[in-house]
């Protein structure tokens, strides 16, 4: 979760809502569904991703009465593959990339590699149109999570999206008209949505 909110921004993720017209939320890391419970309210419905039986049972049991909350026990690249294979060209998504874990929030595991870049290159082979928020920016760089430089490569995809940072996270987007990837790719301090 970022540092700064609770779960996912939700002025952020409204605003890219309407703004893109996305329809979906697909949550990677579900922990006990507070995001996921949320998102239910405002998009059409929601996905969400959880590797440990133990939150997955929890979040079951928190979201089971949310008719368009669908829970995945997997990990999260495997379930996206999945996601992308059933869904792609049917949903608008909004990604919410928050299967993270660091030294303060191990959830009783062992510490783990991070998975992002692997989430947000599979996501990369979407062709919906859809924005990814990627969580704890602030962590990037740092033992067992990639670069900032390389999760912003993967975000671009090659200048088809733009980066802002708002918060502690990152948020693509679809690149505007003819906007050159090269003056977008700066990181923002702001919370504008581009
Ligand atoms: C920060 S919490 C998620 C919080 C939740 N997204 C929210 O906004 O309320 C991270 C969760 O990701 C799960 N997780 C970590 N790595 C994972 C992976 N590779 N695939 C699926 N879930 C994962 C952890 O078990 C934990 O429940």
């Amino acid at each position: 979760m970022s540092r700064s909110v609770r779960g996912v921004p939700r002025d952020i993720a409204l605003s890219l809502r309407d703004k893109y017209k996305l329809d979906a939320f697909i949550e990677t890391g579900t922990l006990i569904g507070y995001s996921a419970a949320w998102a239910s309210a405002h998009f059409d419905c929601v996905f969400t991703i959880e590797v440990f039986d133990d939150y997955f049972k929890m979040a079951v049991n928190n979201l089971c009465r949310l008719r368009n909350v669908t829970c995945i026990k997997n990990l999260s690249v495997y379930a996206l593959e999945q996601l992308r294979l059933d869904w792609d060209g049917y949903y608008f998504p909004l990604f919410w990339l928050d299967a993270h874990w660091g030294e303060e929030a191990q959830y009783g595991r062992p510490p783990q590699e991070s998975q992002v870049l692997a989430e947000i290159d599979n996501i990369n082979r979407w062709k919906s149109p859809h924005a990814i928020l990627v969580d704890d920016a602030h962590k990037l760089s740092t033992p067992r999570w990639p670069t900032r430089e390389s999760v912003m490569e993967a975000l671009s995809d090659n200048g088809r999206r733009e980066i802002h940072k708002a918060y502690d996270v990152l948020i693509a987007t679809p690149i505007k008209g003819e906007q050159h990837a090269a003056e977008s790719s700066d990181v923002s301090a702001t919370a504008d949505i581009p």
